[in-house]
């Protein structure tokens, strides 16, 4: 038996049209977490949206606002996020040379924080922040795009990780993000992962409400 998961869809395979009506959508689909992937066109090779269209959509949501910041030198923006009214900032240890002074820099702001590592990055990066963290993102694909294929030796950081948490006493969301589906969500779960991004194979498949209950079930499934 699985202990209880999170979904949060990403909104980088929502329909950008409609925002408004998605984040509703996803409310009356019985979500609480959404994922908001921020991309800037230099740390990786796309771009998304800001503050300026999640402060707009905060006031029409009740959604746990997770937000993916996939931005080169984060900490410049860390109180314009918070002001827009993320409820979680999660930043990547490679866009970020100072590290303990961002993480504390957010929680300073009163918010939940993550850290995101991407592939091929060790968890020995974070290893001395894990008790000051509320959420660790292990990105299984490399970040930039939608819709690619989960890269298999992640599910070994998910592992460590766990066990990282384990042996300093810390507990915090484990967090995946890339390639996540019906069919690998329980492996992944099974492995200590609790927090589980979807864009493609969640935003692909309306209605949300049976969606979610497909993602819900393959975790529980014998
Ligand atoms: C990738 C993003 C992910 C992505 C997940 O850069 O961080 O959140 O949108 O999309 P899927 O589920 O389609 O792999
Ligand atoms: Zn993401």
């Amino acid at each position: 038996m699985v202990e209880k998961i999170i979904l949060s869809p990403s909104l980088l395979s929502a329909d950008f049209g409609r925002l408004e009506e998605e984040l509703l959508a996803l409310e009356e689909a019985g979500l609480q977490w959404v994922h908001w992937d921020v991309m800037d066109g230099i740390f990786v090779p796309n771009i998304t949206f800001g503050p300026p269209v999640i402060k707009k959509l905060r006031s029409r949501s009740k959604l746990f606002f997770d937000v993916h910041l996939m931005i080169d030198k984060p900490e410049r923006y860390f109180e314009t996020f918070v002001d827009a009214g993320a409820d979680l900032l999660c930043f990547h240890v490679e866009s970020c040379l100072h590290l303990e002074r961002a993480v504390s820099q957010v929680k300073d702001l009163g918010v939940q924080v993550g850290l995101a590592l991407n592939p091929a990055t060790p968890l020995s990066s974070i290893e001395y922040l894990l008790p000051q963290l509320d959420l660790v993102l292990i990105m299984s694909v490399n970040p930039g795009f939608g819709g690619q294929k989960f890269i298999p030796f992640t599910k070994q950081k998910i592992s460590q990780l766990v066990k990282m948490l384990q042996e300093v006493q810390a507990t915090c969301y484990v967090q995946v993000d890339g390639g996540v589906t019906p069919s690998n969500v329980k492996e992944l779960a099974l492995l200590g992962a609790n927090v589980f991004v979807s864009g493609s194979a969640f935003f692909g498949y309306p209605p949300y409400a049976e969606r979610y209950q497909v993602f819900l079930d393959a975790v529980q499934r014998n």
